[in-house]
């Protein structure tokens, strides 16, 4: 029997959620692509935590025992931060280790380092879950929709914000009981700051328009103005006009370069985003060839940002079996310049 072994850097929300779908999945996993999955190292930073569904004989907190063992082919990165993130991952694809990360932080700032030294280790670097959770979009973006002619992409591509709004218009919430909800039902980052400010849906908005328009758009280039400065007047206000509130993010190919931001938005009670509920995504894209595209979905938590990670996680493996890792390649960037906030 052919084995393939992981190691997972990570064991929180996500991290865990990966690790039981590990388990859960593991003879429909040999099944679908005749490899057995085995995670032999879960890198923490507290290896005496009691963590539900993990054995603890897994926890290690030295990044070189992954890096140095010769077995593990896949390294899968749901730890998030910037640092050291950036310098594991990189030493992973140039020792020829494939990687699947969840981190947008790290993209949406150092995605060409990646792409570099994916292309160096000749591996796969798969990031679907770092954008809209279980929503296919990174997929559809770089391949199926590659020859499209892409002029726009626009959505709610933050499941915090908005599951507070929805509660704040439905429920009458408060915003920190709803954001406090957010963050125990798993959908917040681990400073919530990022969500709320609209930098998390800014580095989203980066990463797809850096792929959409086969450009390098990192987040500083992002206009953001998040939620807090919206009360529950503003809401009220705008449900008796028949509008709703949504924190929207929108990329655009103009004559001047890519435009980029996230900010809230009044739209229409019947426009198809206000029906965009709790921590759900969805993200509209617009092109020349294809037309209108509509993708929508569970955009935060747990399972629903497990299932795409072990979505690429399975790719990889059948990548690793038909000796294609790499194949795919990241494109070469096209200089487009970005059109700043003034604009
Ligand atoms: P989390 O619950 O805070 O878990 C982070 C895990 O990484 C913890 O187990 C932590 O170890 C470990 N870790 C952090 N820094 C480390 C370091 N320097 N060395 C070793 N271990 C380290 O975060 P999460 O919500 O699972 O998110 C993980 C990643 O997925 C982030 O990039 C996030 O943006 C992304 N993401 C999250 C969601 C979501 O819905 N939550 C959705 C899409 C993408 P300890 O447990 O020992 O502290
Ligand atoms: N904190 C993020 C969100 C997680 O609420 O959308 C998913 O990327």
């Amino acid at each position: 029997e052919r084995i393939i072994h992981a190691a997972l850097l990570g064991a929180g929300t996500v991290g865990s959620g990966v690790y039981k779908l590990v388990k859960d999945l593991e003879e429909e996993i040999i099944s679908k692509t005749g490899a057995r999955l085995v995670v032999d190292k879960i890198l923490v930073r507290d290896t005496t935590k009691a963590r539900e569904g993990i054995p603890s004989e897994l926890l290690i907190d030295r990044w070189d025992e992954i890096l140095n063992d010769p077995q593990i082919e896949i390294v899968i990165e749901v730890m998030g931060g910037i640092r050291p993130a950036l310098t594991w991952l990189e030493e992973a694809l140039r020792a020829g280790k494939q990687v699947v990360t969840a981190n947008k932080d790290l993209l949406a700032e150092y995605g060409e380092h990646l792409f570099d030294a994916a292309e160096a280790g000749k591996c796969d670097l798969h990031f679907e879950a770092a954008v809209a959770g279980a929503i296919p979009i990174i997929r559809p973006l770089r391949q199926s929709l590659v020859a499209s002619e892409l002029t726009e992409v626009m959505g709610i591509v933050n499941g915090t914000t908005n599951y507070i709004l929805t509660r704040m218009t439905e429920d009458g919430m408060g915003y920190e009981e709803a954001l406090a909800l957010a963050t125990k039902l798993g959908y917040a980052e681990s400073d919530p700051t990022a969500d709320v400010e609209g930098y998390d849906a800014g580095r989203k908005v980066a990463i797809m328009a850096s792929i959409a328009f086969n450009s390098n758009v990192t987040f500083s280039q992002v206009y953001t103005e998040g939620i807090t400065h919206i009360t529950a007047e503003d809401i009220r206000y705008a449900k008796e006009f028949g509008y709703v509130i949504k924190l929207i993010g929108m990329t655009r190919l103009t004559e001047g370069g890519v435009e980029v931001k996230v900010h809230p938005m009044l739209l229409p009670e019947q426009h198809p985003l206000s029906t965009v509920r709790d921590s759900f995504n969805a993200v509209f894209i617009h092109g020349e060839a294809c037309d209108d595209a509509m993708f929508m979905g569970r955009g935060a938590g747990q399972l629903p940002t497990a299932s795409a990670v072990m979505g690429d996680v399975i790719d990889v493996m059948r990548n690793i079996l038909h000796h294609s890792c790499g194949k795919i390649g990241y494109g070469c960037y096209r200089n487009l310049p970005v059109k700043s906030a003034e604009d």
